[in-house]
């Protein structure tokens, strides 16, 4: 993995995924550290979710430990106030002679959308501040629809280690077990799959699922998946059947260098799903948390700043990973637009 700091760092000009958007109500704020900076989300009372720098802009008293009343946010020190768009509207203590001083003020916003029942944060570059944002990237097959099932922990890892976990097919027999089903490591099978590259990363190419598969059977017929990468750090995996399809969106929001939020949200017309929510619900946990369990462990070793590998085709999507990630920076630095640096290729591993 690179050492280098800037490279480590994560990347800014990217949407990322802050809350589902059932964890906001209508009236509510909620403070959050997102790639080192404190940011401040809340829903007005219409619904519409906003960001804000949680930094009062007086005194830098942090603005999640004042009110919110649907309309405004008053701070909690003296009571300057700022709507959600950040424009100050009130400052209590200015003679009414001087009341419009306050409106030059402003808190800094962040662009914030709710798409497909998430809420999503620009994180801009110093260089970028100003200019309108790309559109959300939306999920294929998910539609308008909000997630059936959603999960959200945080891992105590940077963004980069966080995310080799997401393309890492070779830890899954070992880390992934269950009491009930501990075969997985005697039965290690050589897998071959086609992948090419596709917008801000790859695809596997979308194949036909073995009928045997009783899961899939219930989808209908003519089963097909596909599953893409891409920055700043996503795995959406789409199903789709003759009666049937889902698609699940896992994704990384770096916190701090040290701690990562990995969301889980899961798409389906599948009737079932929603009446075994809760037992799924319980399974998501519980495999996100054998990550996180597994970081926490690999925590002691990282410690000691030991060298990293990344050895043949299991390891292969990580290195096309920093390998894209560090096309994105230098795109960047030149200003140019970014170049996909990857061919078609099959990759065989055992897993
Ligand atoms: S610090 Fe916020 S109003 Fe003074
Ligand atoms: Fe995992």
């Amino acid at each position: 993995m690179a050492s280098d700091e800037k490279q480590n760092a994560p990347l800014r000009n990217f949407w990322y995924l802050a809350v589902p958007g059932r964890c906001l109500k209508p009236g509510q704020i909620l403070a959050k550290t997102v790639l080192g900076e404190p940011v401040l989300l809340g829903r007005a009372a219409g619904g519409e979710p906003f960001a804000l720098r949680d930094l009062c802009p007086h005194r830098g008293y942090p603005l999640h430990h004042g009110d919110f009343d649907g309309s405004r946010v008053t701070c909690g020190y003296h009571g300057w106030a700022f709507a959600p768009d950040g424009r100050c509207v009130e400052v209590p203590s200015l003679t009414l002679d001087r009341g419009a001083e306050a409106s030059r003020i402003r808190v800094r916003n962040y662009p914030c959308r709710e798409r497909q029942g998430c809420i999503w944060v620009f994180v801009p570059s110093a260089g970028r501040r100003e200019e309108e944002p790309p559109e959300v990237p939306l999920l294929p097959g998910a539609g308008d629809a909000s997630p059936v099932i959603d999960c959200s922990l945080r891992y105590p890892l940077d963004a980069d280690s966080a995310a080799y976990t997401l393309m890492d097919p070779a830890h899954i027999a070992y880390v992934h077990t269950w009491w009930w089903w501990k075969q997985a490591r005697r039965d290690l099978r050589e897998k071959r799959k086609e992948f090419e590259p596709a917008e801000l990363g790859w695809r596997q190419k979308r194949h036909t699922v073995p009928r045997e598969n009783r899961v899939y059977r219930l989808f209908g017929d003519n089963v097909t998946t596909e599953i893409s990468y891409r920055l700043p750090g996503s795995r959406i995996e789409h199903i789709q059947g003759d009666r049937h399809s889902a698609v699940s969106l896992l994704t990384i929001t770096p916190l701090t260098d040290r701690e990562t939020e990995v969301h889980q949200v899961l798409y389906s017309t599948l009737p079932i799903l929603k009446l075994i929510k809760p037992l799924l619900g319980r399974l998501l946990y519980k495999f996100l948390d054998q990550d996180r369990v597994l970081a926490l462990k690999h925590r002691e070793g990282l410690a000691h700043d030991p060298a990293l590998m990344l050895l043949g085709d299991a390891d292969a999507q990580a290195r096309w990973f920093f390998r894209l990630k560090r096309e994105w920076q230098q795109a960047e630095a030149e200003g140019r637009p970014f170049r996909n640096p990857l061919e078609p290729q099959a990759l065989r591993w055992r897993s």
